[in-house]
């Protein structure tokens, strides 16, 4: 029974649910303007996404920012929060806090030492301008009330015990529920990529609950996997890294390609995965640097008692693992691996060019939300305002961060989207 106690009230200007990279960076946002801000959460911790990414490291923004780093069912939601909060922005924070940062390749930057370094400074700087974060708290229920502005929103929450609370006070088995008013609501909970680390469906219920429209959601920033003998060739080959052209009928990325126990990763791969549909075939360019089609037929003439593996290894800058190379002849040419060029048709050479520089591949899926960097899809940017980024249904409701329909590249642009949609509503909210 959850009766035994009275719901006490609290009274808030702005309640954010999800006390995530958005969540945070709105918070301070609203208390810079002197706004009374609740932040609530069912985790344990603040900002675990922010801790385990970047490899420990968090890639908390990029040098180059640009809308076309972003994909979503409406391209042009994005620019103006990214316009208004560039990424100096959030650099100029992160100097101010003396967190040591420096940059890797594509203008990706990092912390020198932790991605906690992150999380503290947005908690300071929460503190320092008296938000209050809750979190062990689960929402119940969120409700409507018209008739009082300032009041509109009514949240009820129940504090989750710990196993060591439950059994230290019997009395505590029942928790209390707490109710909390605000003028405004932020929707801040993110996807639902890792549901370890606090990932739920929260925000899509709740964008559900007052009428908007979701779009599909996907894993996405994730590996590819492989069934059948394409698997198997795969899998043989885990550990193999290489720079590549990763392409689909709609983007190429040149980056590199890791071969795993369970098929392809790799930046190549994760920036790929934002632009896949389950079916399509993907096209990989394993010697982005030559024609290898044009090599052969070449040395055909020039070294005619040549073999195929010869002239890769010999004539391709290295850039071919010899066991990519002895898997791909056991794959490709395997009828011809001991043939001399000038004894293979040309046009068998023509085929075995154009499928190393245009490998194609149908992943059976992805590794799914348990990997999956982020969630593509969400609440259609349609019924959102691309300025405050509230909603057009609701007085006072706001989303924010990746539970919209945004999707950034790998490469710092996910959280850089947090912060900016999480600052244009803390202007507003
Ligand atoms: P975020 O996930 O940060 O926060 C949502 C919050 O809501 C969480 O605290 C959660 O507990 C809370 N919540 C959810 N459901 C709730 C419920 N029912 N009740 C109460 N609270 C609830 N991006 C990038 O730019 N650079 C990088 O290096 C990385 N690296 C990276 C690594 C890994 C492993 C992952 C999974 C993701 C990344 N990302 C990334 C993506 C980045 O972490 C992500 O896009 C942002 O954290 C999204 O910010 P949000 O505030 O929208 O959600």
């Amino acid at each position: 029974m959850l009766h035994n106690h009275k719901p006490s009230q609290n009274q808030f200007d702005v309640i954010i649910i999800g006390a995530g990279a958005s969540g945070l960076y709105c918070a301070l946002t609203a208390g810079r303007r002197g706004r009374r801000v609740l932040v609530l959460d069912h985790a344990n911790k603040a900002g675990k996404k922010i801790l385990m990414s970047g490899g420990g490291r968090c890639n908390f923004t990029n040098y180059f920012v640009e809308p076309e780093h972003f994909i979503g069912a409406n391209e042009h939601f994005c620019k103006s929060a990214l316009s208004r909060y560039p990424s100096w922005e959030f650099i100029a924070m992160v100097e101010q806090h003396k967190i040591a940062y420096h940059e890797r390749e594509h203008g990706q930057l990092f912390c020198d030492e932790s991605a906690q370094d992150i999380v503290t400074m947005l908690l300071d700087e929460c503190a320092a301008v008296g938000v209050q974060v809750r979190l062990n708290t689960q929402i119940d229920n969120i409700a409507v009330n018209e008739g009082d502005e300032n009041k509109r929103f009514i949240v009820t929450t129940t504090k989750k015990l710990s196993k060591k609370e439950l059994t230290a006070d019997a009395n505590k088995q029942n928790p209390t529920q707490t109710i909390y008013n605000s003028e405004s609501l932020v929707v801040a909970t993110g996807g639902l990529s890792i549901p370890t680390m606090g990932a739920s469906g929260l925000g899509y219920e709740l964008a559900q609950q007052f009428g908007h429209q979701l779009l599909t959601t996907d894993p996405s920033l994730v590996p590819f996997t492989f069934t059948d003998k394409t698997g198997e060739l795969l899998r043989a080959l885990s550990g193999i890294s290489l720079p590549v052209v990763a392409s689909n009928t709609r983007k190429s990325f040149k980056l590199p390609l890791l071969f795993t126990h369970r098929g392809l990763s790799g930046p190549a791969m994760l920036q790929l995965s934002n632009y896949w549909q389950t079916g399509e075939t993907i096209e990989i360019n394993l010697l982005p640097d030559s024609d290898v089609t044009a090599l052969l037929l070449d040395f055909k003439k020039s070294h005619p008692k040549q073999l195929i593996r010869t002239v890769l290894a010999e004539n391709t800058g290295n850039q071919l693992p010899k066991k990519l190379l002895a898997a791909l002849q056991a794959t490709l040419w395997d009828e011809v691996k001991d043939t001399e060029l000038a004894n293979i048709k040309d046009e068998r050479l023509i085929q075995i060019g154009q499928a190393i520089n245009g490998w194609q591949l149908k992943p059976s899926g992805t590794e799914g939300y348990r990997t999956a960097e982020v969630t593509r899809g969400g609440v259609n940017t349609d019924e959102v305002s691309s300025k405050t980024m509230e909603s057009k249904l609701q007085n006072g409701l706001y989303f924010i961060g990746e539970v919209l329909d945004v999707t950034g590249w790998l490469g710092g642009y996910n959280f850089q989207w947090a912060w900016a949609s999480g600052f244009v509503c803390g202007e507003v909210v």
